[in-house]
């Protein structure tokens, strides 16, 4: 599939992902002179826009969400864009629609940023319409599906138009470059890699905290929740990372092959196991926010947090527990992970200063990339009890390590995938089913057990139960 797409077509160009994300990471993308020169970007969605009316939204889109110092392309890409009204639930557009899209020199890049509600007609448009060639690959923003049945309903859809080497399915958390890193940190190191496994760690934490509440994806979010909205696909996919085998090489086969292992071993989890939340009115950096129903506008038992200690039944990982959570309106927006390795097997120090902290690797992904590597250290001075240790951290703050863009969006690394044909970093289809099968099966066990969510504060760390399923195990939360 080895072709640069100098066509893309975008649906759902008028959404609130364009907008934020996809047309700035393009321009971001022209701007440095890594599009292909002869690009054309044909928008669509219902609205009844023509090319200029398409333009004056893209450049609104872009005077707001591109830093001013990275919009130097924005004339000249602007000028790549065209718009083509179509309702994707009807037949009838689809035609000239292709027209408006051309022939394309190379080939043809699609992406999918519609309800799911749309995916099979838009699939069906496509193929009817001649836009389904070997010359075009398509990209899928989830969600997804909603379970692993409609799931396979959607993958079945696409994969009748698209084989699966020219389907790219989004995780933007794998589009961030302090995720990527993540595989620099553990395979371009001889440090870590034999010391990650169960012989050396104690437990992983992986925890996803935001501070936004509900924003304004309302029905969306009340019928998706925690689980289904950040565990199913983007902590997954974190701990996918975290936990598998050294890949023979960085790409996308290989790459996969070892995350699909990880998911597959994903032991089905207990009830005793994980904890939900939502949240009521609180504060949050002093400034008080509604509580979950009141954003919301009534009674929902919609988890906004949930909390996991998930298990992998394979060698490298038996009996590590991986703790797992996320939320909405918590203190701070964090992404993190946390490698707690064990106690030194004994110790040599005595005395009254000598107690020895267990060492820890905190990976910050979000929003700052900060690597801290907990360590012992002597505490200078003269004592007479013996040694006094105290845990200093070696911090690499990468921000400072390295020049150029400090932030880019994680679409402009997947929106240049998908132009250029690179699967590394899109998901494959038993990965998403994977994900899917664990996730089901706890949510099978809320239906059996009707769980409703435990409320916690807005600005809190969520349920306190959470807090109990670490520390009944000795653990603590890393804050
Ligand atoms: C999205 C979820 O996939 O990821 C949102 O639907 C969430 O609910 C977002 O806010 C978080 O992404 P990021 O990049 O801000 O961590």
């Amino acid at each position: 599939t080895g072709f640069t797409a100098d066509r893309l077509l975008l649906f759902g160009a008028t959404g609130d992902l364009s907008k934020r994300m996809l047309l700035p990471s393009l321009c971001a993308l022209d701007a440095e002179g890594l599009l292909d020169p002869r690009i054309r970007i044909v928008g669509t969605a219902r609205s009844d826009l023509d090319d200029a009316a398409f333009r004056n939204f893209a450049r609104e889109a872009l005077e707001q969400f591109l830093p001013a110092d990275r919009r130097g392309g924005m004339a000249t890409f602007l000028n790549r864009l065209s718009y083509q009204p179509l309702d994707a639930s009807q037949t009838e557009g689809f035609d000239d629609l292709a027209a408006k899209v051309g022939e394309p020199s190379e080939g043809l890049a699609i992406f999918l940023s519609t309800a799911p509600s749309l995916f099979e007609p838009t699939i069906r448009g496509l193929k009817a319409s001649g836009l389904a060639g070997e010359k075009v690959r398509i990209g899928l923003e989830k969600p997804l599906g909603t379970d692993l049945a409609s799931s396979r309903t959607i993958n079945d859809a696409v994969a009748s138009a698209f084989p699966e080497e020219r389907i790219f399915r989004i995780d933007h958390y794998l589009g961030k470059e302090t995720v990527q890193n993540l595989l620099a940190l553990r395979f371009a190191n001889a440090l870590f890699e034999p010391l990650w496994n169960a012989a050396h760690i104690d437990h992983v934490q992986i925890t996803v905290a935001e501070t936004v509440g509900l924003e304004s994806r309302v029905a969306y979010y009340d019928d998706s929740g925690a689980l289904r909205d950040m565990v199913q696909n983007h902590m997954l996919q974190l701990l996918a990372l975290v936990a598998m085998e050294p890949p023979v090489r960085y790409e996308a086969t290989e790459v996969r092959d070892e995350k699909v292992k990880v998911l597959r071993s994903l032991r089905p989890v207990g009830p005793e196991e994980v904890v939900t939340g939502q949240y009521r009115s609180g504060a949050i950096a002093g400034k008080a926010v509604p509580g979950y129903d009141d954003e919301l506008g009534k009674n929902s038992d919609t988890e906004t947090f949930v909390a996991i200690k998930a298990h992998l039944d394979c060698w490298r990982w038996k009996g590590v527990p991986f703790y797992l959570r996320t939320g909405k309106r918590l203190p701070r927006r964090t992404t993190e992970i946390i490698i707690q390795f064990k106690p030194i097997p004994h110790s040599i120090f005595s005395g009254r200063g000598a107690r020895t902290v267990p060492n820890r690797l905190v990976i910050g992904i979000q929003p700052s990339e900060d690597i801290q590597l907990t360590l012992m250290a002597k505490v200078p001075g003269l004592d007479r009890d013996g040694l006094r240790l105290r845990p200093v951290p070696l911090d690499i703050a990468m921000a400072g390590a390295f020049s150029g863009p400090q932030r880019r969006i994680a679409y402009e690394r997947l929106l240049l995938d998908l132009i250029e044909g690179d699967q590394t970093l899109f998901v494959r289809r038993d990965e998403v089913e994977a994900q899917w099968d664990w996730v089901d099966k706890i949510r099978g066990l809320w239906g059996e057990q009707g769980q409703e969510p435990r409320t916690y504060t807005a600005g809190s760390w969520g349920p306190s139960a959470a807090i109990a399923l670490a520390e009944r195990n000795g653990v603590t939360w890393h804050e």
